[in-house]
């Protein structure tokens, strides 16, 4: 669990700063994920919007609210949790990821997986969808379907946004979210881990992005 913690944290801070392609130009903040490094359940969404940019945290917007209350109907919370991207950050304007852009930070979000070891991804979506399952097959098609890669349960839902646009869809999400229940079976929860925080002797500068950064990894 520690080992994870750390292993997780120093591959944040090796990949913060990444300029692999044009979204860093236009980014306020990195999004590299955020919850328990030894979490059974990862979520994986699509890419930052606004908000997300601005705190350099996931699903911290609308969105994110009705992801809070759809764990929050199964019993659970996003420090149980561990919740990422597939691009780490936000696109112009939120425009759909560009192949380029997917394939260029895939490795991140493959790394980020094998670290954490989920039991089961919930892949949110289209994107996040068609590259953990490697397919070019639509969401509809797979949704709420269980599928198994590397010893793990994939299962794809449909994006929270969706209920946005259609706020009928939240009863499709509900009913997966119950599926994720069942995958994962009661009492099989683990424990966020305890926040470390390192104040010595650094300047205001200095402080103030190690400040941001804790936030960042505050969960891990
Ligand atoms: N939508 C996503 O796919 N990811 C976020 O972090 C926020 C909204």
């Amino acid at each position: 669990m520690e080992d994870k913690r750390e292993k997780l944290k120093s591959f944040f801070y090796k990949i913060k700063e990444c300029q692999e392609c044009e979204l860093h130009e236009g980014r306020t903040r990195f999004v590299f994920g955020s919850g328990n490094a030894a979490a059974e359940l990862m979520f994986v969404g699509e890419a930052p919007g606004k908000n997300e940019d601005l705190q350099g945290l996931p699903f911290v917007g609308r969105a994110g609210k009705i992801l809070d209350d759809l764990l929050g109907s199964i019993g659970m919370n996003r420090k149980e949790v561990f919740i990422a991207n597939v691009l780490k950050c936000r696109p112009p304007d939120n425009r759909d990821p560009k192949i380029d852009e997917i394939n260029t930070c895939k490795e991140y979000l493959f790394e980020q997986i094998n670290t954490i070891d989920p039991l089961v991804i919930c892949t949110l979506g289209k994107y996040s969808t068609q590259l953990i399952l490697d397919t070019s097959h639509g969401i509809t098609g797979l949704r709420g379907k269980v599928f198994h890669r590397d010893g793990r349960t994939i299962l794809p839902i449909n994006h929270p946004a969706a209920v946005l646009y259609n706020p009928s869809r939240i009863e499709i999400l509900q009913k997966d979210f119950l599926r994720i229940k069942d995958i994962l079976g009661s009492g099989n929860k683990a424990e966020p881990a305890p926040v470390e925080t390192h104040e010595d002797e650094e300047n205001d500068s200095e402080k103030d992005n190690k400040d941001d950064d804790s936030r960042q990894l505050g969960l891990f």
